[in-house]
């Protein structure tokens, strides 16, 4: 029989996720708590309705935050940013099937959130972390970050 972890320690924030915009990384905190809401839905044994909610939401807020990061990625080369859009579209087409997976189980929804947790972790780690990075860097996102300081300098 699979152990379920503490709802509280599921998906462990790490500094190594940080991208150095402040708005993605709250995001991203925001998308890791609601991986422990989903799990502490499962490990509590909450209905199936409540659980496919929290889906929902995480699919729903999921959309909007990649539409948040996907204007910063326009800034990289067309390659780059068609690439990390792809993994996006990829990640809500399995969000998407997890919303109407069997969840009669226990085993089956520690499969669900071991998964979700995964894709997220992955994802956040590797592209997020590149493709933000180099958007930050990008001579047009420094020249407009200078004005912005220069600004309130004023
Ligand atoms: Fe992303």
């Amino acid at each position: 029989m699979t152990t379920l972890c503490s709802s509280v320690n599921f998906f462990i924030w790490q500094d190594e996720y940080e991208t150095g915009d402040t708005d993605i990384d709250e995001q991203h905190r925001t998308i890791v708590e609601t991986v422990n809401i989903l799990n502490h839905a499962c490990v509590t044994g909450s209905s199936e309705e409540t659980v496919r909610r929290i889906m929902r939401d995480l699919f729903d807020f999921s959309q909007y935050h990649f539409f948040t990061e996907e204007r910063q990625l326009l800034l990289l080369n067309g390659t780059a940013y068609h690439k990390h859009k792809r993994e996006h579209e990829q990640i809500l087409r399995f969000l998407r099937t997890n919303c109407e997976r069997d969840l009669s189980s226990q085993e089956l929804r520690h499969q669900m959130c071991t998964l979700v947790r995964k894709v997220y972790a992955r994802h956040m780690y590797s592209s997020d972390k590149r493709d933000i990075a180099a958007a930050q860097s990008a001579p047009e996102m420094v020249a407009a970050r200078k004005r912005a300081g220069e600004s309130r300098a004023d």
